[in-house]
């Protein structure tokens, strides 16, 4: 076991799907996994495994935000071997034409976190998504007839921020399609344990219009979403 995770060795997958939410895992092994099996139940950080179309497949919470996710995410990089890290999350459009509910494939993602200064110091590290899973996820979507959006994101450290501020007009300006908190962190340590990370996101509110989605509307853009990443990683 490692320090945050109470799994054998074998017990997670090689392909592995993270939700901020660790009730969000426990629902997506019971809703879309056969034989789901829970591996850990550490601080509440719920994991499982189980068969996706007879591929084995894991589902790990990682908390909100780059230091909570960064924690699992090194620990199934380090101690499991795990190759390809698929985050489900939300996000805050960023762009008038992303609508809530529409699902955004993160082709990159730039960040206002102070993690990669850390690593890099003034030097800046494009944070980008492995290209085969971005290809994959993509060409699922096309035959799910999902309409995906491709591009650049925001993993900002702060939900609580202002968001009339200078800086997010900024990213708005550099065509930022929406913010959420966790995928740089995820790319960066793929990139240095050489595995495939995508990030998959919905729309759940909109910085520009203010609007939210219901809890209904979310459970069913959310169901789709993991409909297409299973099937992409599982391809
Ligand atoms: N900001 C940051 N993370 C988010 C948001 C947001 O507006 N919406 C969903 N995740």
């Amino acid at each position: 076991m490692s320090t945050h995770i109470n799994a054998k060795i074998g017990d997670i997958a090689d392909i592995v799907l993270l939700p901020g939410d660790p009730l969000r895992a426990k629902y997506i092994a019971e809703t879309f996994l056969e034989n789901p099996i829970c591996y850990n139940k550490v601080r509440g950080m719920l994991g499982y495994t189980g068969t996706y179309k007879g591929v084995r497949v894991s589902v790990q919470g990682t908390g909100m935000g780059m230091p909570s996710l960064s924690i699992y995410v090194n620990e199934l990089l380090r101690f499991y071997d795990v190759q390809k890290l698929v985050r489900v999350g939300s996000c805050g459009a960023m762009q008038p034409h992303i609508k809530i509910r529409d699902v955004i494939l993160a082709q990159a993602a730039s960040t206002t976190s102070n993690m990669n200064n850390r690593r890099f110091g003034t030097c800046n590290f494009a944070a980008i998504s492995d290209f085969k899973l971005l290809y994959d996820a993509y060409q699922t979507a096309q035959s799910n007839g999902l309409k995906v959006h491709v591009g650049n994101i925001l993993s900002e450290d702060s939900f609580y921020d202002d968001y009339n501020s200078n800086r997010n007009q900024n990213f708005m300006d550099y065509n930022i399609l929406a913010v959420e908190m966790e995928a740089a962190e995820l790319y960066t340590l793929a990139a240095k344990y050489r595995a495939q990370a995508l990030c998959v996101l919905t729309v759940s509110d909109s910085l520009i219009t203010a609007e939210e989605t219901t809890s209904e509307e979310r459970e069913r853009t959310f169901n789709d979403m993991i409909t297409l990443v299973l099937d992409t990683v599982t391809k």
